[in-house]
């Protein structure tokens, strides 16, 4: 039991190094990937659906949405996304390095990382985020 929750975590942890290792490595058997290796990502076709599912619930403007209550992060809109949080912009257009919006999703900002609790890894699918960070890499275009 022990070694198997071991295993589990070593694939886990190998998983998202995966993810954090290259951008382009795109194999055939990702359909979902289309948008990736063709052409420019859309905001609102591409961007906006993924956020709709793992970020809104939090980041939304009500009093009860934690991400928004402590950051002030409203994710509802592209306006929201680009004014950013109570601190400043979470989106360098051009950047996914420099963005926290992208940063997050690999957890490199001491530890803090998004989606908040989403699972086991806490890491979004690899595909989304390499949607997110070439939409910020093409510019962050309210597309
Ligand atoms: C379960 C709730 C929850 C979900 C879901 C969530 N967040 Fe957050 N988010 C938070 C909270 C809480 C904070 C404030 C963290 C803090 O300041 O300690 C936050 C803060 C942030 C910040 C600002 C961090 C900073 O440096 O100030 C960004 C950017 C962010 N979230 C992006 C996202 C993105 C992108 C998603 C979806 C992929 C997402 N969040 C989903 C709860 C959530």
């Amino acid at each position: 039991m022990r070694i198997r929750i071991m295993i589990g975590g070593a694939l886990m942890a190998a998983l998202s190094l995966n993810v954090l290792a290259e951008d382009q490595a795109l194999t055939p058997a990702h359909n979902a990937l289309n948008v990736l290796q063709s052409g420019e990502v859309s905001f609102s076709r591409d961007v906006m659906p993924i956020i709709q599912d793992y970020c809104v619930s939090c980041h939304n403007p009500s009093p009860t949405a934690k991400g928004y209550a402590k950051s002030g992060l409203d994710l509802t809109s592209y306006e929201g996304l680009m004014k950013g949080t109570k601190f400043g912009k979470v989106v360098v257009p051009g950047d996914s390095q420099a963005s926290t919006f992208t940063k997050l999703l690999t957890g490199t900002n001491k530890g803090l990382k998004m989606p908040m609790g989403l699972n086991a890894s806490g890491t979004l699918d690899r595909q989304y985020i390499l949607t997110l960070r070439k939409w910020v890499k093409q510019g962050a275009k309210n597309n």
